[in-house]
């Protein structure tokens, strides 16, 4: 089932948000405009009534603490309401309610359902049952369409601009669906592509065939110390290990890259290094005082961006 692209004066109204294919370089501009007022709404008063009598499910199947926190956030800050279900553990899943029955419940209580779930495409199937939106918070290895929203409205503030940049995506890139996500959605764009990775966890060819379809330049590498001096970007993900049947392959491939202040000193004195977050040892503790490391500006644009998309979707905006 492809899901619609998003077109119109509030183009959001009403939406799935499933994947990053939906969205084009108009409709980024007009939430990014949106996310920027909830910035200023944020800085100066703290909060708004626009999601005032609108309720948000955030239904989590598998572990958060940004995305689940940040959406229900950026609904309080609007003054809508949350009902949250994190882990399902102390829900009805745990009898065994399967997820068409669980969003067919929610959707008779809330205005739009958060979904993390650990299957691809299960977003879509829960889409499929629901006629309020979903918003997909992480489908398995397959998309996470808002961190790579708020990733690539973190990169255009950080370098006022996105056609021109080099960015290196560096670890997991098999079974990182944050990076999935941001590679779809930076080939709006004209960028060029360093995928950095241990052999095992390289690029899936799909997400390649898209790049080359694009006609953007890219290349493949192993060692980020080829690619650190000519990065502007540097997008560092966490080796994936719940995805991995052979602990021992995990093992074999954790620790395969650390950045530090020393390999930091290579760097462009404008590159920024990003994280999805949670890290686990891939960026030293000594680089956050770096004014290049750019993770914590990544999770405040979060709820601004989050604000924008809930306001967007459930049509204040
Ligand atoms: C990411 C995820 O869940 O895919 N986390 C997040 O949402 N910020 C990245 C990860 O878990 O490594």
């Amino acid at each position: 089932m492809a899901p619609k692209p998003i077109k119109g004066i509030n183009p959001f109204r009403g939406q799935d948000i499933l994947s990053v294919k939906q969205f084009d370089r108009e409709n980024l501009r007009y939430l990014f405009g949106l996310a920027e007022e909830m910035r200023i709404i944020v800085e100066r008063v703290g909060h708004s009534n626009l999601l005032q009598g609108k309720v948000m499910a955030s239904l989590f199947y598998e572990p958060s603490t940004r995305t689940s926190s940040s959406f229900i956030a950026a609904m309080s800050r609007l003054g809508g309401a949350v009902i949250p279900i994190n882990e399902v553990v102390y829900s009805s899943v745990t009898k065994g309610e399967s997820l068409p029955d669980t969003v067919r419940t929610l959707e008779s209580y809330a205005d739009v359902i958060v979904l993390r779930h650990p299957e691809v495409g299960s977003a879509a199937v829960a889409a499929h049952y629901c006629e309020k939106p979903i918003i997909n918070a992480g489908d398995g290895v397959g998309e996470h369409p808002t961190q790579a929203l708020l990733d690539l409205f973190t990169i255009e503030e950080d370098h006022n601009r996105v056609d021109g940049l080099s960015v290196a995506m560096v670890g997991d890139l098999k079974y990182g669906r944050t990076v999935h996500s941001l590679t779809r959605l930076l080939s709006l764009y004209n960028v060029k592509f360093y995928f950095v990775s241990p052999e095992i966890l390289r690029m899936p060819p799909e997400l390649i065939e898209e790049v080359k379809q694009k006609g953007l330049e890219y290349e493949e590498l192993e060692d980020v110390s080829q690619v650190i001096d000519k990065a502007d970007v540097l997008y560092v993900t966490r080796v994936q290990k719940e995805r991995f049947t052979d602990l021992a392959q995990y093992d074999a491939v954790k620790d395969y890259y650390v950045i530090t202040p020393e390999i930091m000193k290579r760097a462009k004195q404008t590159m920024t290094v990003m994280h999805p977050l949670p890290r686990v040892g891939e960026i030293s503790y000594a680089v956050d005082a770096d004014p290049r490391a750019s993770y914590f500006r990544q999770m405040k644009n979060g709820m601004y961006v989050r604000m924008a998309l809930l306001t967007a979707v459930l049509g204040r905006a």
